[in-house]
């Protein structure tokens, strides 16, 4: 698994998979919820409202994941994921939240069959979690998902997981925290 970071807009890249940092209610927000949805059209909001219908009557919990359609964007799904508000109090079990994110998003991803996943920084926005510890979170996950392999002894899952950073801060953090994590 090849692990890139660009900076830029998630709404523009052009993958199989872009992962969605979503709320519980799963419709809609600002961020790149909002982006996701302004950019993606009625159709994603529309396949979230069935989701709601019928598996997450009281919505997505927190570190769970699940795909829609991506509408209108240059991807083929969205997989939304509910990151956790960071809470200083309880930093221990809500970094477990922020792994799930990751790895549910991936185990969602491979269940897709999608070669390429775009993921945002979850719960490093609105949700408040500090950027440095959202990016070793995220990092070391994503590492440690990209170490699995299938029974036949091939690599499995996507064979790219590009995180897109919305700023050069973010973008830097994440360079930093990339060469410290390694390729495990
Ligand atoms: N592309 C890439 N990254 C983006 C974009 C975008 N279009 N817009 C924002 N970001 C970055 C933010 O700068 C932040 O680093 O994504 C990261 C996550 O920020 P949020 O979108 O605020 O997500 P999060 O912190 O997980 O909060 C989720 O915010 O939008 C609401 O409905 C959402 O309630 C949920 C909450």
């Amino acid at each position: 698994m090849q692990i890139t970071l660009v900076q830029g807009d998630i709404t523009d890249q052009q993958v199989d998979v872009v992962v969605n940092a979503a709320n519980s209610s799963l419709l809609g927000g600002g961020g790149v919820d909002g982006a996701i949805h302004r950019r993606g059209g009625p159709e994603i909001l529309a396949d979230c409202r069935r989701l709601r219908a019928s598996h997450y009557g009281k919505g997505l919990p927190t570190g769970r994941a699940v795909a829609t359609t991506a509408g209108r964007l240059p991807a083929r799904w969205v997989v939304h994921t509910v990151g956790p508000v960071f809470l200083p109090e309880e930093r221990t079990e809500r970094t477990g939240l922020l792994a799930s994110c990751y790895r549910e998003s991936l185990r969602v991803a491979r269940e897709l069959g999608a070669r390429t996943v775009a993921f945002p920084a979850i719960s490093a926005g609105i949700f408040g979690w500090p950027l440095e510890d959202a990016a070793r979170i995220a990092l070391t996950t994503v590492v440690e998902e990209g170490a699995r392999v299938a029974p036949d002894g091939s690599a499995e899952g996507p064979a790219e997981v590009r995180f897109v950073l919305f700023d050069a801060e973010a973008y830097a953090v994440f360079e930093r925290v990339r060469r410290e994590v390694g390729s495990g």
